[in-house]
């Protein structure tokens, strides 16, 4: 059985790349027999598509053994909400504008695709992974931290399907 997971943020250069690189290597170290996982990331705006991850993302990923070489940015089109099974939003900001597109397909029962990362996650400091963007890098640093461990949560609620 095919099961595909869509990570959401703004640029697609910062949270959900590292999303993507993040859960596709601790999913790898998971037995989910017989799912076949299809793992993407995308983001709302179209800014920096066909851009490479941030530098800031790529080698604080790196640093950690998280490899987001090549990832390319893309921006989250209609179809998305029909060819992955869920789309995950870093920040109820994401949340917000993939409904809107969600609701532009006409089809509003999709919404139901949407979840918001950090529902997955076992801290209870954050509910959203903050956009690091124009920050300092110990911000990049908190984005692993904490998509490292909703990872974990979605894993272990993908393993009970
Ligand atoms: P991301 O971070 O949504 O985690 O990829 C951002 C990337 C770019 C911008 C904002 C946030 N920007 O304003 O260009």
């Amino acid at each position: 059985m095919n099961y595909s997971i869509l990570f959401v943020c703004l640029g697609n250069i910062c949270r959900s790349p590292t999303a993507e690189a993040v859960f596709t290597r601790l999913a790898q170290d998971e037995e989910l027999s017989p799912l076949k996982l299809q793992i993407d990331s995308a983001g709302t705006i179209a800014h920096h598509a066909g851009e490479h991850s941030d530098h800031r993302s790529i080698s604080a990923g790196k640093k950690r053994g998280y490899d987001l070489s090549n990832i390319i940015s893309r921006q989250v089109i209609e179809c998305d909400f029909e060819n992955f099974d869920l789309l995950i939003a870093m920040d109820n900001s994401n949340f917000t504008n993939l409904s809107e597109i969600a609701h532009q397909t006409g089809q509003s029962h999709l919404i139901q695709k949407i979840k918001l990362f950090l529902d997955y996650s076992t801290q209870t400091e954050y509910t959203e992974v903050p956009d690091p963007y124009y920050g300092g890098s110990n911000g990049f640093d908190r984005v692993i931290d904490l998509v490292e461990d909703a990872s974990q949560g979605l894993i272990r609620q993908i393993k009970n399907i």
